[in-house]
């Protein structure tokens, strides 16, 4: 492979997932979550190389372009699948790096496995940077690509982003390769962050282990390195949200979705199916304002959006029956015909879907239980230019730094949430439109291009 690019975003996942139509045909389709929602803009406004996984194991692709981008495909096999992607990024590290709201599990086979992916997602890196490029390495997956790539090719820029939290000191040590984990991240210039927490809780980490105690200001020094550790919230693409909701049919369709709820007000929730976004505390502060009369049938309806994810994870299995129980149960015990209170839809949707479900629902749900940032918020905000509606947001989410007009809400505490749910549905119009214009003003002035101009900004002046 050439060294040709001088700009490389290395993330676990392309940004597209290949998929198989029911005739056979293959084709690309907008990859799960907020890394890809937040990258893919920048990406396609800067020329550069996007290297990752293609989603389907043992897959080999040549170099490719897609969606405005140039893609590089590292291949997984179907063991490293498990062990790796399934294993220790999304049953070791998620739930340890999300305050351990599931068990993790520590396997030594996954560490290994960790480790090899790890070292090919580096050298594919270094095969397609240019001399002095700049490369930009994401998320929990990758957290080892920093040090490997600085061996293998000390001439690059290197920057590493962590989309979701970083644990406190205390939560890390259980980790058995939290020495490894330290050392691979300080191979970067700069190490952002979603939250300054959480860089604080990285730099405690990173001077115990180098034992610098004396740098100044947030670096640790690493020989004759210094490492910078900072918060650079994510956020969403305005302009394109903006586009959106501005088209005609996108209007209509959210005229479409009220009159097909027979105009119930609606709360709405858009996740991942992940046991971190607190869907089970949120359904169950709905069913009970049901149970307790404070809202009657036909008045409020819920619409979750649930994105399949991680399928074969264990813990993910466990939520989606845990979910699906607790749907059938509201509705089975409040649905008149025609009228259930609880819409559940196991599925990803397009942009323009999701922008007609924000235009629609009278209050946006978030609640999840800890989350790096949360951009389904911000989207929602970026979409209501109109100034209705409400957003409740757990206090546990990035985004309720800034939006601090949101009404925000414990989620551990179901009767709060009740009562905050009840707040926010029957806010006068006049309420919701100061908080929405406060927290539009945040979101318009700090978008993803700002995001990554001040990333890039401060790696490039490193
Ligand atoms: P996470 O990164 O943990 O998935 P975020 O809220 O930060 O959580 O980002 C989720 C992204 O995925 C958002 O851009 C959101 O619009 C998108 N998304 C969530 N659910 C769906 C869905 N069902 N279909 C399509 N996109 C979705
Ligand atoms: C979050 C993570 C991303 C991940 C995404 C979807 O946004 O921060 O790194 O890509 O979830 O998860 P998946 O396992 O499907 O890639």
């Amino acid at each position: 492979m050439s060294h040709a690019s001088e700009f490389v975003v290395v993330a676990n996942r392309l940004p597209v997932d290949r998929v198989t139509g029911e005739d056979g045909t293959a084709s690309w389709r907008r990859s799960p979550g907020g890394l890809v929602t937040a990258i893919a803009p920048v990406m396609q406004r800067r020329k550069g190389a996007w290297i990752g996984w293609s989603g389907a194991p043992g897959e080999e692709l040549e170099p490719f372009e897609e969606d405005g981008m140039s893609l590089v495909a590292v291949p997984l096999s179907a063991e490293e699948v498990e062990l790796y992607y399934e294993g220790f990024s999304n049953a070791t590290l998620w739930p340890l790096y999300h305050d351990v709201i599931a068990t993790p599990i520590y396997k030594r086979r996954y560490w290994d496995a960790y480790v090899a992916v790890n070292r090919r997602f580096a050298e594919a890196a270094a095969g397609v940077a240019a001399q002095g490029a700049m490369v930009w390495v994401q998320d929990y997956q990758l957290q080892l690509v920093p040090a490997m790539l600085r061996q293998l090719r000390p001439d690059l820029r290197i920057g590493f982003f962590l989309h979701i939290p970083f644990p406190p000191v205390e939560l890390f040590h259980q980790l058995p390769w939290r020495r490894q984990i330290i050392e691979g991240l300080l191979g970067a210039d700069l190490v952002g962050f979603q939250r300054p927490g959480a860089a604080a809780n990285f730099l405690r980490l990173a001077r115990r282990i180098t034992e610098s105690g004396r740098a100044q200001g947030p670096v640790v020094q690493v020989g004759d390195r210094q490492v910078r550790a900072q918060a650079f919230p994510i956020s969403v693409d305005v302009g394109e949200l903006a586009e959106l909701i501005a088209r005609p049919e996108v209007r209509e369709r959210s005229e479409e979705i009220r009159a097909d709820l027979g105009g119930a007000k609606i709360l709405l929730g858009v996740d991942r199916l992940d046991y971190t976004k607190g869907i089970g505390q949120r359904l169950e502060a709905f069913g009970e304002l049901l149970e307790d009369g404070e809202l009657k049938p036909g008045e409020a309806v819920f619409v979750q959006i649930a994105t399949p994810s991680r399928e074969r994870v264990e813990q993910y299995q466990l939520l989606r029956d845990e979910i699906e129980q607790l749907v059938g149960r509201i509705n089975g015990e409040h649905a008149q015909i025609g009228v259930p209170p609880v819409h559940y839809l196991h599925n990803s949707y397009n942009r323009d879907e999701l922008a007609a479900l924000y235009l629609a629902a009278d209050v946006m749900v978030v609640t999840p239980l800890r989350d790096g940032m949360n951009l389904v918020a911000k989207e929602y905000v970026a979409c209501r230019a109109d100034l209705h509606g409400s957003l409740v947001l757990s206090e546990f989410a990035g985004a309720a730094d800034e939006l601090r007009r949101a009404f925000q809400v414990n989620p551990y505490d179901i009767d709060g949430l009740k009562q905050t749910l009840l707040t926010a549905l029957r806010a006068e119009p006049a309420e919701q439109a100061r908080r929405m214009r406060s927290m539009r003003r945040r979101v318009i002035e700090h978008d993803v291009d700002r995001w990554a101009r001040e990333f890039l900004e401060a790696l490039e002046g490193h």
